[in-house]
């Protein structure tokens, strides 16, 4: 079985993380600044899996200005190498995890074409025992340059005991 571990990113993670998401289509490509900055001011809300000290996965979130009780998350990317073998969705579960308790959702934009990410997102509400809602977000004519339109996956309530019995 392949040894992942999991944990927040730290600044010098910032370049291997960028690779990564170039590397995983379709996401989109951002500045080496713009992880810099995730690693080091929304570090307890990202994580990144590791295999050989390699990062093979990256997570990316934070809780919702807007929303206290709502994790966003944004990029998620895995390796070509290691997919299917739910490390996203254990991402995922770290990070809510390390969270307040009063963190009770986790909201996504998925485009309707990436079927993996509504995948792991569903297992995901499938093994913290909640529901998945997904409703339309950000249109084509919102997004331009022939975007797919985006749509918001919420997923709670999540009862934060579930997660000490299934972790
Ligand atoms: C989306 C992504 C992060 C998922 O990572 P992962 O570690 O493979 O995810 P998980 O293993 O937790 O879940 C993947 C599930 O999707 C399923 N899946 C994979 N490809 C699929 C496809 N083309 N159609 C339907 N289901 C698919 C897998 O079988 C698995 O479900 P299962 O465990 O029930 O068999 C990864 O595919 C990736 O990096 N994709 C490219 C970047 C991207 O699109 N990111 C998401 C947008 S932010």
């Amino acid at each position: 079985m392949t040894s992942i571990t999991y944990r927040e990113p730290i600044v010098s993670d910032a370049q291997k993380i960028s690779e990564l998401v170039k590397k995983n289509k379709p996401l989109d490509e951002n500045s080496k600044y713009l992880y810099i900055l995730l690693c080091h001011q929304f570090s307890k809300t990202c994580c990144v899996a590791e295999h050989n000290s390699e990062i093979i996965g990256f997570l990316s979130g934070f809780i919702s200005p807007k929303d206290h009780s709502t994790l966003f998350v944004w990029q998620a990317a895995v390796d070509d190498g290691f997919r299917n073998e739910g490390i996203a969705k254990k991402m995922a579960f770290q990070t809510l995890s390390g969270t307040d308790p009063l963190v009770k959702f986790v909201e996504a934009t998925v485009t309707p074409s990436n079927h993996a990410s509504l995948k792991f997102l569903q297992n995901f509400a499938d093994y913290v025992g909640a529901k998945l809602v997904a409703n339309p977000l950000f249109s084509s004519d919102v997004l331009e340059d022939g975007h797919e339109p985006e749509n918001l996956i919420r997923i709670g309530p999540i009862q934060k005991k579930i997660l000490e019995a299934v972790s």
